[in-house]
Order: C-alpha cells, then sequence, then structure tokens
C-alpha cells in the first residue's frame, strides 16, 4: 500500500500489509467514507471506531493484554520504532485506566523521525518496507507527537503532573546505547521492539538489557517473520544466556511475547 506523509508531502513508501486488493479497495473505501463523513469534528473523535477495522483493534486488544502482564512491576515502558505514534499515545492512555496514579511509569519513544536508513547487514533481507526514508514522519513531527501526548496526558487522572513521556530522536544504534548509560539506575517493565532490522533491534537490546528484571516483558514485532530475520537474529544473540519464555500472541500470531525470567 503506497502512504503519503501529509507533513512531507514529497515522501511515498511502501507499508507492510497482507492485503489483498479486495480488502485494500475496502480500505480505501473506509477512507473515503472517512474523508467525506457527515459526522462534527468532536463528534468523530467521540465516535473513532466507526472507522477502526479489526485489524487495526486488534493491536489496541494486544497491548492491553499485555499491559496486564507488567502492571505490577516498576519501571519504564519503552517502544523501539515509534513511527507516527499511536503506540505512545495508546500506553499513556492505558498507563491511565490501568494505574492512574502512577506518575512514576514512563513512557520513551525512539525513532529517527526521518525514516529508515537501507540495512548494510547481511542478516537482514531487502524490502520495500525499509528503503531510505520509508515511515518518515518528518522530524518536526516529534514536536506534534509530544503535544498529542500531552493533551491526553491531561485528559487522564493527574493530568497536571507532566514529564512522564520522552521522545528520543535519532538511529538507535546511537541513542539507545546513550539513553540507558545515561540512566544506568533505569528499569525496563516493558519493551516493544518494532524496527525489523538487525543492528538498529540488537542495538536495542544490548542497551535494555541490564535494565531488565524476572517479569520484565518484551513485545517482538517480526520474530517469526522469515523477510525480516535481522530481528530473531539480534533477539537470539543477546537473549541466549537469559532464562526466558517465548509465546505467540493469540490474537496477532505474528507478534511474540517474551517474559524475562532472569
Ligand atoms: C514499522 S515502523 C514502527 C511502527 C510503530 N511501532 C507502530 O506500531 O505504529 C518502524 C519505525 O522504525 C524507525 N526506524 C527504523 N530504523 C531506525 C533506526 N536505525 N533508528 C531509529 N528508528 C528507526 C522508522 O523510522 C519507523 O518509524
Amino acid at each position: 500500500m503506497k502512504t503519503k506523509s501529509r507533513e512531507t508531502q514529497e515522501i511515498v513508501y511502501e507499508s507492510e500489509t497482507t492485503a489483498n486488493k479486495t480488502q485494500q479497495y475496502a480500505r480505501k473505501n473506509l477512507e473515503e467514507l472517512f474523508v467525506s463523513t457527515p459526522l462534527p469534528l468532536s463528534d468523530l473523535l467521540f465516535n473513532l471506531g466507526l472507522f477502526t477495522r479489526s485489524s487495526l483493534l486488534v493491536k489496541y486488544i494486544v497491548m492491553h493484554e499485555v499491559y496486564q502482564r507488567f502492571v505490577n512491576l516498576p519501571g519504564l515502558i519503552v517502544e523501539f520504532g515509534t513511527w507516527w505514534g499511536q503506540n505512545l499515545v495508546l500506553l499513556e492512555n492505558l498507563r491511565a485506566i490501568h494505574e492512574p496514579f502512577n506518575k512514576q511509569r514512563h513512557i520513551i519513544g525512539f525513532d529517527t523521525f526521518t525514516g529508515y536508513t537501507p540495512s548494510s547487514s547481511p542478516k537482514d533481507k531487502l524490502s520495500l518496507a525499509w528503503q531510505e526514508q520509508s515511515y518518515a514522519t518528518g522530524e518536526c513531527y516529534k514536536s506534534t507527537l509530544e503535544k498529542l501526548l500531552k493533551a491526553h496526558e491531561e485528559c487522564n487522572v493527574l493530568g497536571h503532573l507532566h514529564g512522564m513521556h520522552q521522545l528520543i530522536a535519532g538511529d538507535i544504534t546511537v541513542t539507545a546505547p546513550a539513553y540507558f548509560a545515561e540512566h544506568q539506575h533505569s528499569l525496563v517493565a516493558f519493551s516493544y521492539f518494532d524496527i525489523g532490522l538487525y543492528e538498529p533491534t540488537k542495538a536495542a537490546m544490548l542497551a535494555i538489557k541490564p535494565h531488565l528484571m524476572p517479569g520484565s516483558i518484551l513485545l517482538l514485532d517480526e520474530l517469526t517473520w522469515s523477510d525480516a530475520p535481522g530481528e530473531a537474529l539480534a533477539f537470539k544473540e543477546v537473549f541466549q544466556d537469559t532464562q526466558h519464555t517465548i509465546e505467540k500472541c493469540k490474537y496477532y500470531p505474528s507478534k511474540s511475547i517474551v517474559t524475562i525470567h532472569g
């Protein structure tokens, strides 16, 4: 599916999709219904489910399920590869539902915001999904996402207390080790890996590893995806000496949940 960034208009890239032509046509139809909706803006925002497909709704369900697994642990929520930041917003809102008074639950997102740089590692396969600038949001989107996160936070309990979200722009191979070197006291309760490439995934895993504890949860997007072997290779190399269990996500079979035991 071709995706065009509204902010950077010139960037066009292929999103990953398994939809066939009929489904893509149905999605296009939904887009047109969305654009031509008669709902007033405030009603539209209140009724967004009118346009939320099952394949998107399931992502909310998965994140809700995963949240319950780490809710009793202290520590950070970290997403590596945020794109437009929907998961970060979702996680802020799940935090507000599951632990409204926990203002210690900081949520951190890492992304270039300028999209992918194609991998030169032999451990990755070529894919249109990660050609130059694919998934680029434009560098200035970071401040838009910061505003969005703050706006959601302000809708939630204790919304006047800010500073729980942090967006780190840049190449994860540099930013992840630097962030955790500066924050050695950190604990990581939950980390979502959604980059798919070997080197940034391995750098992110190595960076958080010393900060994990028994019960910490990792959600891996592409562990079993043969077009993205780099994620599984990175995971095996980094966590081979760590006791863990791996489960297939019940409602989203291509995602895997890893629980750290020791
Ligand atoms: C598949 S998208 C993430 C989608 C997002 N997790 C979601 O579910 O909506 C992958 C993201 O990884 C980012 N990315 C790719 N390589 C990166 C790198 N070396 N450092 C930082 N971010 C990177 C891209 O900019 C892109 O936004």
